[in-house]
């Protein structure tokens, strides 16, 4: 099992796909079972950083960083949840375009801010929430990360947008970043009964394959309701249709993206009677089979418990 930190961007050029909203609760569904996590929150409107609870503050973010004025260990702010942390965003993020277009080392410079959070290795997963624009950020995102996670919602020209993104990591792949996968596609704010919806699924299974996560994130109103509570949905509302979702997303994740695990947890209590089957590709390869307040073990849509 690979050991390493891993750092994940969730991106798509496109705006308001729901990548802050998979990375708030792909993180908080990950560090409910026991994996260390560091948000970065790239993006100047700062909402991964207020769906988390925390305010933005001027000088805690990755500018100051960026700038050589501060060590990264001095940003990375905790949430109130254990295993969640932050590097939350601030508004001089919005000129990161400006200026550091021009500096040489404008690829390479969020991989070099996070090296030494990545060396420490104290953290399993740094999932980076970019904005929604094909810039500097975003690609610099990209070239510091193992893997790019892409949130779609199923609606026309899909195939479209997702050949803008994609083209990009293969040009990033071909220059600075060889070692750079897609890591994944996700569909966001599915409406299970729209024809179109699950045409745009088929039709972008067919082209990616195996690619495509199996879960499926659906609209729902609790998903939208948790920012202005800074508060995920998976710890406010863990039976929702849209936490559940984003917990079964999550192990889905970790099963393909799989690390050590910081803590090693004692074994869970007994498990409930055995969930009904579900698709192999919702099951983790192995988990510790926790038991968590927030996140219940051995519940429809979760793996099961030590099973
Ligand atoms: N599954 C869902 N059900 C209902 N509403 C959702 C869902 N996912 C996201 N939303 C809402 O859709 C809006 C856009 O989501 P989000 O902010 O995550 O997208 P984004 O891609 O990060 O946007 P931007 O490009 O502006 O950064 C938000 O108001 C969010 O609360
Ligand atoms: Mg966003």
């Amino acid at each position: 099992m690979d050991k390493k930190t891993k750092i994940i961007a969730i991106a798509n050029q496109k705006g308001g796909v729901g990548k802050t909203t998979t990375v708030v609760n792909l993180a908080a569904a990950l560090s409910a079972r026991h994996r260390a996590v560091l948000v970065v929150d790239l993006d100047p409107q700062a909402h991964a950083t207020l769906g988390l609870g925390l305010e933005k503050q001027q000088g805690i973010s990755i500018y100051p960083v960026l700038l050589g004025e501060k060590a990264v260990e001095d940003v990375i702010q905790p949430t109130k949840w254990t295993n969640l942390n932050v590097i939350p965003s601030e508004v001089d993020l919005a000129g990161a375009e400006l200026e550091f277009g021009a500096r040489g080392d404008r690829l390479e410079m969020i991989r070099n801010a996070l090296a030494p959070v990545r060396e420490a290795g104290a953290f399993d997963y740094i999932i980076i929430d970019c904005p929604p624009s094909l810039g500097i950020v975003m690609t610099s995102a990209l070239v510091a990360s193992d893997g790019v996670l892409i949130p779609i919602q199923a609606e026309f020209l899909a195939m479209d947008g997702l050949a803008l993104i994609t083209g990009s990591i293969e040009r990033i792949r071909a220059s600075v970043s060889p070692s750079l996968e897609l890591n994944g596609i996700v569909f966001t704010m599915v409406n299970s009964q729209a024809r179109l919806t699950q045409d745009v699924i088929s039709e972008v299974r067919g082209h990616f394959g195996e690619k495509v996560y199996e879960t499926t994130i659906p609209r729902n109103v609790r998903v939208s309701e948790a920012p202005s509570m800074g508060t995920p949905v998976v710890f406010l509302d863990p039976r929702s249709k849209g936490a559940e979702a984003y917990k079964a997303f999550a192990w889905e994740f970790m099963a393909k993206n799989p690390t050590r695990g910081v803590f090693a947890p004692a074994p869970a209590p007994a498990p409930a009677p055995a969930p009904a089957p579900e698709p192999a590709a919702q099951q983790p390869v192995s988990d510790e089979g926790v038991s968590d307040s927030a996140v219940p073990p051995a519940e429809p849509g979760d793996a099961p418990a030590n099973a």
